[in-house]
C-alpha cells in the first residue's frame, strides 16, 4: 500500500539521503542545481511517495524567471530508490505533483533531463522557443511545460533560479 503525500519536515533529511544517493554529484553540481542555489522549493510542492512508512520516492520544485521575468517553476530533484524503480512510481509522482501545480495556479514548468522521459507528460524542447540557459552544455535536455493555455506563447530568454520570501519550514509545510 503507497500513498503519495506533501513532503513533511520530519522527513527532510531521508529525502536529501534519497537524492544524494540517486544523482550522486549531479544533485549539487549540474545547472539545474545553479539554479536551486539560494533558494527554497516552491511551498505545496514538496511530494513524497511512502510505501508501508518506508519513504521511496520524492520530487521537488523550485522557482524560476524566464526572460523578462516571467515566473516558472523547475522539477527536480526527482528520485525513487534503487529497490522501488520501475514500478511506476516515478510516472505516478510527476503526473500527481503537476496537476497540484496547475491546480495551485503555476503555469509554466522547466526541467533539465531526458526527453525521452518526461515527453509524455508533455514536456517541450526549449531551445527552439529561443528559451535557454546559458551554461547547459547539452541544450536538448532543457525542457518546458505550459500547465495553463498559451503560458508559452511568444515566451523567449534565458532561465534563472527565483528567489522567494525564505520560509522556515513549519510555515512552507503548513
Ligand atoms: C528516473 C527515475 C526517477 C525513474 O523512476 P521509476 O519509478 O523507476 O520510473 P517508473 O517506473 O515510473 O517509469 C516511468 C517510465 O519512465 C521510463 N524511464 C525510467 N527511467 C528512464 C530514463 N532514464 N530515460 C527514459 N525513460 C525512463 C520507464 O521505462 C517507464 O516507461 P513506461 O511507462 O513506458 O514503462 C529513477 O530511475 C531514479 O530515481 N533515477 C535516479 C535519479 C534520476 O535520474 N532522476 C531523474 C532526473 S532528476
Amino acid at each position: 500500500m503507497f500513498s503519495i503525500i506533501e513532503e513533511r519536515a520530519s522527513d527532510r533529511t531521508t529525502v536529501e539521503d534519497l537524492a544524494r544517493l540517486s544523482l550522486g554529484n549531479r544533485l549539487t553540481d549540474s545547472p539545474a542545481a545553479r539554479m536551486r542555489t539560494g533558494t527554497d522549493p516552491v511551498p505545496g510542492l514538496s511530494m513524497i511517495v511512502l510505501e508501508n512508512d518506508e519513504l521511496v520516492g520524492t520530487i521537488r520544485f523550485w522557482p524560476l524567471l524566464i526572460g523578462s521575468g516571467t515566473k516558472a517553476i523547475q522539477l527536480g530533484p526527482m528520485a525513487i530508490h534503487p529497490d522501488h524503480r520501475g514500478r511506476g512510481f516515478a510516472r505516478m509522482l510527476i503526473r500527481y505533483s503537476l496537476d497540484r501545480a496547475q491546480s495551485l495556479g503555476h503555469r509554466i514548468a522547466v526541467l533539465i533531463g531526458d526527453h525521452a522521459l518526461y515527453e509524455r507528460y508533455g514536456f517541450v524542447p526549449a531551445q527552439p522557443l529561443g528559451i535557454t540557459v546559458p551554461d547547459i552544455e547539452d541544450r536538448e535536455r532543457l525542457q518546458v511545460l505550459a500547465l495553463a493555455p498559451g503560458a508559452l506563447d511568444g515566451l523567449s530568454g534565458v532561465v534563472r533560479g527565483d528567489t522567494i520570501p525564505s520560509l522556515g519550514d513549519d510555515r512552507l509545510l503548513a
